[in-house]
């Protein structure tokens, strides 16, 4: 029997070639999402019931580059900039500038992407673009602007993000995509205002099966417009056509119409969870890595490095954490428990 090589170092690195980071269901974990501030300009109503009593623990710029490196250098490919809504963070240029100079493990750069409402975006999208930003998601969850700023409960706030939607193409973040929570009583007739919307503006929009990460509990199974009934709608405005998925972890089932014009994904993680195929992990604005959006548990990433750790030592932190991903989530299931943090708090 051949003997089994040794890990041999990297010639560029010098540094033993890793293992890519996996856990223990032998996932590949790819994927980070850092969440750069808890604070928002929107108060949109399936998310936040207010600002009041909010302590924010935003850590200095370097720090995330710091632990961003330390994830990349443990076969990180992708990373999401969230909040929050970060393009209120200052510093997020230089951020971005940082991160966009790291090379995956394979040396290529890293595929870099940004969720915002949108609210300034029309002002960043060139300079996000000229610091090294490849993609961005502008959150909208309608298309019409009096009902958008009862959901964001800012008024005039349509306005904005739709600008910021169009700057974002000019300066080239392509693709542009959209996307839309879709909650009963609320927008569900928004989904074929969308999908024109989706092949008017050339921006794939997406909708998201409500998930119970709001702060006020206001989910019920009920209350999620499940992926069926987002179908059979678009099916009812023009025939649909699957798309293959992008990647294997692709969340999204993809669509476009008869004549090809337009791009609609659907996030169906409540209906059709996509936990086996998940690659991602979390970093919360205060430096705590989450494991699943519905984590009880947070793993003080930024508690090893405050106290002096090595790069070695909260690389060995993240392949322990990560290891204890959970299996999958149980939304909808008897016992089910909210997670410890609403998503303003973790990052979407
Ligand atoms: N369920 C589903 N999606 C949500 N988002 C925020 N809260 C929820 C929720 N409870 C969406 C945001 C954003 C993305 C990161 O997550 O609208 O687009």
């Amino acid at each position: 029997m051949a003997p089994v090589a040794a890990p041999s170092p990297n010639v560029l690195t010098g540094k033993s070639a890793s293992r890519p980071l996996t856990d223990r269901y032998g996932r590949a974990i790819t994927d980070l999402r850092i969440s750069v501030t808890d604070r928002c300009n929107y108060k949109c109503v399936y998310c936040r019931t207010g600002n009041e009593g909010a302590v924010y623990a935003d850590l200095p710029i370097d720090d995330y580059v710091r632990m961003a490196r330390v994830f990349v250098e443990l076969g990180i490919e992708k990373i999401r900039l969230t909040g929050g809504e970060p393009l209120l963070r200052r510093g997020l240029l230089e951020l971005v500038r940082e991160l966009s100079r790291m090379r995956t493990l394979a040396g290529e750069p890293l595929d870099l992407a940004l969720t915002t409402n949108g609210h300034l975006l029309e002002e960043m999208a060139e300079p996000l673009r000229a610091a090294g930003l490849s993609r961005i998601t502008v959150s909208m969850d309608a298309v019409d602007a009096e009902k958008f700023a009862r959901i964001t409960r800012v008024p005039g706030s349509y306005g904005r993000v739709l600008a910021g939607v169009r700057a974002a193409k000019r300066a080239g973040l392509a693709p542009v995509k959209v996307n839309c929570v879709l909650l009963r009583g609320f927008n569900e007739d928004q989904i074929v205002p969308f999908a024109q919307f989706s092949r008017e503006e050339g921006v794939i929009v997406r909708f998201i099966e409500f998930m119970p990460l709001e702060e006020d509990r206001r989910w019920t199974p009920e209350s999620v417009v499940g992926l069926k009934e987002i179908v059979a709608a678009l099916s009812g405005f023009r025939p649909l056509r699957t798309m293959a998925p992008n990647a294997a972890s692709e969340t999204a089932v993809r669509y476009t119409f008869d004549d090809g014009v337009g791009e609609i994904g659907i996030i169906a993680p409540v209906t059709q969870a996509f936990c086996g195929a998940c690659s991602r992990v979390r970093l919360t604005s205060d430096g705590k890595i989450r494991t699943c959006l519905f984590s009880q548990m947070e793993h003080d990433l930024y508690g090893v490095m405050r106290h002096g750790g090595s790069d070695e030592e909260m690389a060995a932190f993240i392949r322990r954490t990560v290891d204890q991903k959970e299996a999958r989530h149980h939304i909808g299931e008897p016992g089910f428990l909210k997670p410890s943090r609403s998503m303003v708090h973790i990052g979407g």
